[in-house]
C-alpha cells in the first residue's frame, strides 16, 4: 500500500527540438513516498528540499494526482511525500519530476490501470501549473526513460527515440533561477522562413542520427537557430562555455530546457569529464556557485 519512487531530471528541447524533444537523466532525480488511504482525496503530508505548497491544487504534484484522481475515481486516497532534490527553475524538469512521480506512483499502487502516454496526460496539468502552458517534453522522457519526442500534446501522442551506446550528456547548473514562464515570454511569436528551415533541417537530422548511432550527423545537427539567442542572454557565461566545451570535442551543447542548465552532449565517457573540466574552468572563475553532472543516456 506504499510506494517509494524516484523521479528523474530531464533535459528539455536539446538544441533544436523546442518543446518536443528531451531525453532522461537517471542519476538525478526527486524522491517521492505515495500510500493508499481510507482516507479520500489527495494529501501532501510532508515536503522536504524546498518550500513548496501543501494545499493539492496549488501543488504540481498535487495537481497532476488530482487529475488521476478523478478521472480513476478509486475507492481510496493518497498521501504524497515529496523529498525534492532538483531545484526549482534549474532547467532540469523540476516541476516534470513532481508532476511525473505523483501519478506513476498512483499509477503503480491502483494496479497499472493507465498507460505510460496516459500518465503523461495527466502530468501535463501539473507541469502547466509551474510553466503556465501545456508541454510535456520534461514529462516524456522522465515517464518513459531515454530519448522522447512528442508528436502532439493534443491529442497526446509521444515516440520513444533511441540513444546511441556512448552517448553521454554533462549538465553544468549554475544556482540562479530563471523561471519558465519568463523565458517563454521573451520568444518571438513567429520565426523567420529561413530560420524555421535550419531548425527543422537540424531536427530531422538530428533523430536521423539518434536512430542510426551516427555520431557525425549528431555532432552536425545540435545547433538552435530560433530560441537559442534569446534565451542565453539569460545566463551568465554561456557563450564561454559553450565554446570552451566545444573546443574540447563536444559534440554539441545548448541551453537545458528553458535555463539556467546548460547541457553537452559527448562520445564516451572520457570526453564528458574533458566536457565537465571545461565547463569547471570557465565558471570557478565567477562568484557563481554551480554543480556538474555527468550522466549516460540509456
Ligand atoms: N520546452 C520548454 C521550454 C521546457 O523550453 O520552455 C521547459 O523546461
Amino acid at each position: 500500500n506504499e510506494i517509494k519512487i524516484f523521479s528523474p531530471a530531464t533535459v528539455a528541447n536539446v538544441a533544436c527540438g523546442f518543446d518536443v524533444l528531451g531525453f532522461c537523466l537517471d542519476s538525478i532525480g526527486d524522491e517521492m513516498v505515495i500510500r493508499k488511504t481510507d482516507k479520500k482525496g489527495i494529501h501532501i503530508t510532508k515536503i522536504e528540499g524546498f518550500d513548496l505548497p501543501f494545499e493539492a491544487a496549488l501543488n504540481v504534484a498535487g495537481v497532476s494526482a488530482l487529475a488521476m484522481y478523478e478521472a480513476a475515481k478509486p475507492d481510496c486516497g493518497f498521501e504524497i511525500e515529496i523529498y525534492k532534490n532538483i531545484k526549482p527553475g534549474s532547467g532540469i524538469g523540476s516541476s516534470a519530476a513532481s508532476a511525473v512521480g505523483s501519478v506513476f506512483g498512483m499509477n503503480e499502487l491502483l494496479g497499472r490501470p493507465y498507460s505510460k502516454t496516459e500518465l503523461t496526460q495527466f502530468a501535463i496539468k501539473g507541469e502547466a501549473l509551474a510553466s503556465k502552458c501545456d508541454h510535456a517534453d520534461n514529462l516524456a522522457p522522465a515517464i518513459f526513460g531515454g530519448f522522447t519526442l512528442v508528436k502532439s500534446v493534443s491529442p497526446i501522442d509521444i515516440l520513444e527515440i533511441p540513444s546511441p551506446k556512448d552517448l553521454y550528456a554533462t549538465i553544468i547548473h549554475p544556482q540562479i533561477e530563471v523561471k519558465t514562464s519568463e523565458a517563454r515570454g521573451i520568444l518571438p511569436k513567429e520565426v523567420p522562413l529561413q530560420d524555421a528551415i535550419t531548425q527543422w533541417a537540424n531536427f530531422g537530422s538530428l533523430i536521423h542520427g539518434l536512430h542510426t548511432s551516427d555520431y557525425n550527423v549528431i555532432q552536425k545537427s545540435l545547433h538552435d537557430v530560433i530560441v537559442e539567442p534569446y534565451r542565453s542572454q539569460l545566463i551568465p557565461h554561456y557563450k564561454e562555455v559553450k565554446e570552451a566545451v566545444l573546443e574540447q570535442g563536444a559534440l554539441g551543447a545548448g541551453i537545458s530546457g528553458s535555463g539556467p542548465s546548460i547541457f553537452a552532449l559527448s562520445k564516451g565517457l572520457e570526453n564528458a569529464k574533458n566536457v565537465k573540466e571545461a565547463m569547471n574552468n570557465v565558471y570557478s572563475k565567477t562568484k557563481i556557485a554551480f554543480e556538474i553532472h555527468i550522466t549516460k543516456i540509456n
